[in-house]
């Protein structure tokens, strides 16, 4: 099909994206064209990306490290911000050790060159987020998808490939759908096979655990549980970027051989020394957490009031399944009207006939917003 043609094809079929343009910081209130929108869309969970200790701190760092990094890692673009945010990190994570990538995408499809061979069966569960699809697809291995946290499914693959190398790859809070991977039981079924287990916890970090160390830390699993862990800094942590962690060894591994660390220009060291600072305010959020769990409670609680289902996800991540893509992104732009951001997830991003609205609350949200939202979803849905 033309170029030309598939993209109308994708905007008939309700596909086709547009971006919106932010003239303010992010926050629960952002800016377009003058116009306050009330912001249900953003991954900032803890509302850190405007933070003013870091501010401080990033701009501190450009003033002694300048923008760029100067080159990648290996070369010279490896900085002091980067060895201590490694080392912040492994400390707050409780494992070895922990390397910095420019993004959770790159760090992901990094598994491929370090941790995959041609005799490597990769089990995913059918949610993953893209980039530990791609991580698969773009190596040497073969990428079998196992059911939706179907613990029975992927007791089965496994049995099956008991003969190949296997690496299990989950999300552990499911980006889409907001609830949790069953980790436990995958740890136990990966121990009992030999298998190799990588956790993404992208958007469990900052908000699960005592001290916001994510899923890991709520289901009190360690590095000889879930060998490798892989967190971004573009949710909670307020700014972007990412890593893996895990043992000195599997880390040296990444360092060696990871085409996606080896082949790309360092994080900012400044952006390193305001996430080595992000850490410290993760931990200590402990009101922050408790604060965006009241307002999801509030969220379902105003929903059932309001004889509107919410989705089973305990999370700070909302889906409000409608189906069809039209429909989605119908509703999404009557909440735009109403100055409510509230993003239609489609295809591919999710299955066919699943299209949502993603809501993300954080915790600088308040009561009256949640109010807000679920008002507005309700007269929205009573008019269409
Ligand atoms: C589970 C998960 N992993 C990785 C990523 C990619 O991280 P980054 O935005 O840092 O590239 C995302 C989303 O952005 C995600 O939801």
């Amino acid at each position: 099909m033309k170029l030309v043609d598939e993209l109308n094809q994708r905007e008939f079929d309700g596909l086709y994206r547009v971006r919106r343009t932010i003239d303010s910081y992010q926050g629960p209130l952002v800016v377009i064209d003058d116009e306050e929108y009330l912001n249900f869309s953003s991954n900032d969970y803890l509302g850190l990306a405007n933070n003013e200790v870091l501010k401080a701190s990033m701009i501190a760092a450009i003033e002694a490290y300048g923008v760029g990094a100067g080159s990648s890692q290996l070369v010279v673009g490896h900085s002091t911000p980067h060895k201590m945010l490694e080392k912040r990190l492994a400390e707050f994570l409780n494992r070895d050790a922990a390397l910095v990538f420019s993004s959770g995408y790159l760090a992901n499809l990094a598994i491929a060159s370090v941790l995959i061979d041609s005799n490597t069966i990769i089990l995913q569960d059918k949610l993953n987020h893209a980039s530990l699809i791609d991580a698969a697809q773009l190596s040497k291995g073969r990428l079998v998808r196992y059911r939706h946290s179907d613990i029975n499914h992927l007791k089965f693959l496994l049995e099956k490939y008991k003969n190949n190398n296997l690496v299990v790859m989950t999300d552990g809070v499911f980006s889409m759908d907001g609830d949790f991977a069953p980790i436990v039981e995958i740890a136990k079924l990966c121990k009992t096979y030999d298998a190799f287990l990588i956790v993404d916890d992208a958007h469990g970090l900052g908000v699960l655990g005592d001290t916001g160390a994510g899923l890991l830390e709520l289901q009190k699993l360690d590095q000889l549980q879930v060998p490798l862990l892989i967190g971004t800094f573009g949710k909670s942590f307020g700014g972007c970027g990412a890593f893996v962690s895990g043992s000195a060894l599997h880390v040296e591994a990444f360092i060696q051989k990871a085409r996606t660390y080896i082949y790309t220009t360092a994080m900012l060291p400044s952006l390193a020394a305001a996430m080595t600072q992000a850490i410290d305010l993760v931990e200590n959020a402990g009101e922050l957490r408790q604060n965006l769990f009241r307002l999801i409670k509030l969220y379902k609680e105003l929903m059932q009031d309001a004889k509107l289902e919410a989705s089973e996800s305990g999370s700070h991540i909302q889906p409000l399944i409608i189906g069809n893509a039209n429909k989605t992104v119908e509703l999404s732009e009557s909440l735009y009207k109403n100055k409510l951001l509230a993003a239609a997830i489609r295809p591919p991003t999710v299955a066919k006939g699943t299209s949502r609205l993603r809501l993300s609350f954080t915790a600088a949200h308040n009561k009256e917003q949640v109010a807000r939202l679920v008002r507005a979803i309700k007269n929205n849905l009573d008019e269409q």
